[in-house]
């Protein structure tokens, strides 16, 4: 039996009878493993393969290099980009690769092009076995920033190094361009012409322009957000031939809001007397602001790092979302009526009832009218009313059930006159929480059930033609979590089981493109920690991945079980024949 380091990240959720309350900060542990094999563990995020992955790459570009020791309070590693001359392409790929080895914490990490974020992602934690790691995501959304030169490619990644912590992070970053559309790409006045029949999908028609709404990169281009009266925001002026702009936002929790939705209220801590920072209730919505009005708001999916929760359930397996967190879009093409006047206009953040911290970015895709048209626009409706959030509580001592719900629904339209014509944008979207943490036995025995329901339709219309193109995207993502604690005989030690469940479910119609994807994990598992290390423990995570569309499927079933794969199948097939064909797991 071999003991390896890990780090768990901070979550209990509350103090233990008659034991001092266990850190809530990060601390290392070590844990058991079933194979003593010398193999560097390799770890996976279980997604759906690319497209382009069984395709030669046009040209492929090896541009960062770099390990990341000491790199704490430094501004991001740098590399300098060109597009790659002597390449026709027309979709991009990131490959990322991380190795490490001996004792770390995750870390979160972000890659920026000139500011504009690409990726969003976090480290699993290293072994002395070592760990290595390797990704993909499709960037082609970004190809206006990939075909321009002399370009500066940030990469942060925040790590400590020293006597105790000496996991380094060796990591490189492949750009992949691939050649996959048959005929030559088309001009921008053809793709207004077709605006917007073509694609309302960011992939589909990649932004003309990408305007970061970013920090000043010193620290990361991320801004970070500690409380709900940090408003971060940038001035910016957009160009007076735009025709259709979307927002991406990048978000990620940390500190004592990482679990966000599992804290318990204020009135709660104080009443029990209990000594932790991690409060302030479950409600956070990160708010997109223009001109200080809220235009959107994003309920995060709740991405579990790899030190969280209890970090046994996620080797090999990580969390979904753990190395390709989600970005999350906002149609702000009504809002052009208001910002086609050549003035600055600020764009700015905040996080409901945050409390420290959280990493907001964003990126502003704008698409160009290059015809004769003198682009045009004006609001039409404008109905983003507050959110409606209700609480109910009913508690004695340490024990009770905290329940909180909450809906914003909110509706924009306006006009926008270009070469494409007169089209009148409307955007409407329902979010939805419900969430209830329960507290049973003298406080021992938390329960968690949080669900966000996102409703996103948007539809484009021409007074003589009436709909002529629209998108929905409905998404789901429940999560349950229940750990039962006891405490050991000295103070400080603790032995806490776990269950939890977390899926996202999406149902997509985009134009004639329809999708439907269901990503599932269950993990059960039990720790025992003696002052800041764990002594013993163990854990299994199962997953199931399965997509369909219009033009393919995907479904994946796996399990691991205390660091080792135990079944993997794996299938193209459609129409719900289930999963077949087992994948060899090297
Ligand atoms: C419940 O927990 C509190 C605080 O940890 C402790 O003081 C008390 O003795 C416990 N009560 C019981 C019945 O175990
Ligand atoms: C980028 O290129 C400039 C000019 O050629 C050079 O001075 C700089 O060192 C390069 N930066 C990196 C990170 O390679
Ligand atoms: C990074 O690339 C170098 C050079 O190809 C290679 O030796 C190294 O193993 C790679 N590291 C990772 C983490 O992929
Ligand atoms: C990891 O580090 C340990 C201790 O320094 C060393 O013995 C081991 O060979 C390393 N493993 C890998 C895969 O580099
Ligand atoms: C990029 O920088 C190099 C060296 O400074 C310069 O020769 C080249 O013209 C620049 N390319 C572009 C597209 O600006
Ligand atoms: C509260 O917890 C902090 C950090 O664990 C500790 O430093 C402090 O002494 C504690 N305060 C009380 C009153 O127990
Ligand atoms: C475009 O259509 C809207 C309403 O459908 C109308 O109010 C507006 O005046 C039109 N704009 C132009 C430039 O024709």
């Amino acid at each position: 039996m071999h003991l390896s380091i890990l780090l768990l990240s901070s979550l209990l959720l509350l103090p233990l009878s008659g034991a001092s309350p266990p850190p809530f900060q990060h601390h290392p542990f070590p844990r058991t493993r079933r194979s003593a094999s010398p193999q560097p563990q390799k770890l996976i995020e279980v997604t759906r393969p690319l497209p382009y992955d069984s395709l030669t790459p046009a040209c492929s570009l090896p541009l960062f290099t770099h390990s990341f020791g000491n790199t704490y309070n430094l501004p991001p590693a740098a590399a300098n980009y060109s597009s790659p001359l002597d390449c026709t392409w027309s979709n991009a790929v990131l490959q990322f690769s991380g190795a490490s080895n001996g004792s770390q914490y995750d870390r979160i990490s972000a890659i920026w092009l000139a500011g504009t974020e690409l990726l969003r992602t976090s480290t699993p934690e290293p072994t002395p076995h070592g760990i290595s790691w390797t990704f993909r995501k499709d960037i082609t959304r970004y190809s206006f920033l990939l075909r321009c030169s002399n370009l500066t490619l940030s990469v942060m990644l925040e790590n400590i190094v020293d006597d105790t912590y000496t996991g380094i992070f060796h990591i490189n970053i492949t750009f992949l361009f691939y050649n996959i559309r048959k005929s030559p790409i088309s001009s921008p006045r053809k793709l207004i012409r077709n605006f917007p029949t073509a694609s309302l999908e960011l992939d589909q028609i990649p932004a003309d322009l990408i305007i970061p709404v970013s920090a000043a990169g010193q620290e990361g281009f991320w801004f970070r957000i500690q409380s709900e009266n940090d408003a971060v925001s940038r001035e910016i002026q957009i160009p007076s031939n735009t025709y259709r702009a979307v927002i991406e936002v990048y978000v990620s929790a940390h500190g004592d809001d990482e679990f966000w939705y599992s804290n318990p209220p204020d009135y709660y801590i104080e009443r029990n007397g209990l000594n932790i920072t991690r409060g302030h209730g479950v409600y956070r919505e990160v708010l997109i602001k223009l001109d200080g009005d809220v235009v959107g708001s994003v309920l995060p999916f709740p991405v579990i790092f790899t030190g969280g929760i209890n970090p046994l359930f996620w080797d090999p397996i990580v969390a979904i979302g753990a190395f390709n967190l989600p970005s999350y879009e906002i149609e702000l093409t009504p809002f052009l009526g208001t910002l086609l006047d050549e003035k600055p206009h600020n764009f700015g953040f905040g996080v409901a009832e945050s409390i420290p911290f959280w990493l907001v970015d964003a990126n502003l895709h704008l698409w160009l009218d290059d015809g004769p048209v003198r682009v045009t626009a004006g609001k039409i409706k404008y109905k983003n009313p507050n959110s409606r959030i209700q609480r109910e509580s009913s508690f004695a001592k340490l024990d009770g059930k905290f329940r909180t719900v909450g809906q914003r629904d909110s509706e924009s339209s306006g006009w926008v006159h270009s070469s494409a014509g007169n089209l009148t944008t409307r955007a409407i979207t329902k979010l939805k929480f419900d969430n209830e943490v329960s507290y049973r036995s003298n406080g021992t025995i938390a329960k968690v059930e949080h669900e966000v329901t996102v409703q996103k339709q948007i539809e484009i219309s021409m007074a003589s033609s009436g709909t002529v193109a629209t998108s929905s995207v409905d998404s789901k993502y429940p999560l349950m979590l229940k750990t039962a604690t006891a405490a050991g005989s000295e103070a400080g030690n603790y032995e806490m089981s776990t269950d939890l469940e977390v899926s996202y479910e999406e149902e997509k119609k985009i134009d004639h493109f329809e999708s439907q994807l269901k990503n599932k994990q269950k993990c059960k598992g039990w720790m025992f920690v003696q002052g800041h290390d764990v002594v013993s423990g163990s854990g299994a995570t199962s997953q199931s991945y399965a997509v369909q569309d219009s033009h393919s499927c995907y479904n994946r079933k796996i399990s691991a079980n205390e660091g080792a794969v135990v079944s993997d199948a794996e299938n193209f097939l459609c129409g719900g024949r289930g999963v077949s064909g087992s994948r060899s797991s090297d």
